[in-house]
């Protein structure tokens, strides 16, 4: 199978387009380099690159010659950034998911949208969001992927697109950008920083290990049904400051780095995935926290060549912008 790996280059879809491509699929890694978008999470991978925006139809026929199916994690994704301001949000997330639906349908190519569990908003203590409840986004960031989802069904419903969707939880593990919160209060300890745990630290995320999301996004791939909406989940539910206390612990950093800062507006409170739909189609989850977080610590720690070159430049703005004032 020919693929095209869209926002390949980003945290997941760098593993992703390796995963695939060390299956023996023909693999175009399609990505348009935003802050966040990282040629070295590709070296040494055996796959094609191509820039170019998800929002241009040219620029997709053309780098999609030939492929069978096109696997979406291109977005802007970072909540707190959305709140700062979402135009970018509203472009790539939502009119770059119609763009994508709107040339796989006619070019009858099999699309496979990437989306996130924040599109349901947050949840009661002991209930779990199933694949047909109501959206709810809180931020600017989930609504712009509960756009982008919703576009997509009504491409299926109107037009028999060949789309699915994954809705996936809170994803971690090594290259990711260090604005989220693992990677960012782990460089920040062993860099010696503040960690700013914003309110009381008590919400509540899912933390899924990319191996186990791309894993759950190759079955859909292969096995996934046109329409359907598949959450993935793996039943790792920790409060922040539990969480941070962890991440002390493994980088051996002093607690008093950490800095009960101002809340982030509109904060989620929890997420939980109700996943029996995709434990269906034969996914599990191969990894928990116990062994995922400090393999994940260690991979930061053995590769300071590829995370401090990105705190410079515009992530210090962002950083200034996002922390000064809650830091003072
Ligand atoms: P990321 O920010 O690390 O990567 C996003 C990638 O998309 C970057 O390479 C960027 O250059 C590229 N991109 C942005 N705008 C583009 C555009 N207009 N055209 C082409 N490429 C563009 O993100 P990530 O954490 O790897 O997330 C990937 C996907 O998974 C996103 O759709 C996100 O909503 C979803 N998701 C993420 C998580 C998580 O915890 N990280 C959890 C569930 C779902
Ligand atoms: O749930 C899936 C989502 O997970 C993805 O769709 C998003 O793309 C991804 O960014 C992530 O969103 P979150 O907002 O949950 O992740 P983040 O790492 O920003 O924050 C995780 C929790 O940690 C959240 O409750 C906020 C808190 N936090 C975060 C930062 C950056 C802090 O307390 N301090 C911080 O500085």
């Amino acid at each position: 199978m020919r693929a095209l790996v869209s926002g390949g280059a980003g945290f997941i879809g760098s593993h992703f387009a390796k995963r695939l491509a060390a299956a023996g699929e023909n693999v175009v890694v399609f990505d348009k380099l935003t802050y966040s978008g990282n040629p070295a999470n590709l070296e040494g991978a055996d796959v094609e690159f191509v820039e170019g925006d998800i929002c241009d139809l040219d620029a997709l026929a053309s780098a999609g010659t030939g492929c069978e199916a096109v696997v979406n994690f291109a977005a802007e994704t970072h909540v707190d950034r959305s709140i700062l301001g979402a135009s970018e949000f509203v472009e790539t997330d939502v009119l770059g998911a119609y763009a994508l639906v709107s040339w796989t349908k006619e070019a009858g190519i099999r699309l496979v949208q990437v989306s996130t569990d924040e599109v349901y908003g947050d949840v009661p203590v002991g209930e779990s969001s199933s694949e047909d409840d109501p959206l709810r986004p809180s931020s600017p960031y989930a609504a712009s992927k509960a756009g982008g989802d919703l576009q997509i069904l009504a491409a299926v419903r109107t037009y028999g697109a060949n789309a699915s969707i994954t809705r996936g939880s809170n994803t971690y593990g090594p290259n990711q950008y260090p604005e989220k919160v693992i990677p960012l209060f782990v460089t920040n300890a062993l860099d010696g920083e503040p960690l700013p745990l914003y309110g009381d630290g008590r919400q509540t995320r899912d933390w899924l290990h990319v191996d186990d999301h791309c894993a759950a996004i190759e079955l859909v791939l292969r096995e996934g049904g046109p329409g359907e909406v598949y959450n993935v989940g793996a039943g790792e539910e920790l409060e922040n400051r539990e969480l941070t206390r962890r991440i002390l612990e493994l980088t051996g950093a002093d607690e008093s780095l950490v800095r009960h800062v101002e809340d982030r507006a509109g904060h989620d409170r929890r997420y939980s995935l109700d996943s029996s739909k995709l434990h269906g189609l034969g996914w599990s989850p191969r990894h928990t926290l116990a062994d995922g977080l400090p393999e994940t610590v260690e991979w930061y720690r053995s590769n300071r060549a590829w995370w401090e070159p990105l705190k410079s430049g515009e992530y210090l703005d962002y950083y200034r912008r996002q922390y000064a004032e809650r830091l003072t």
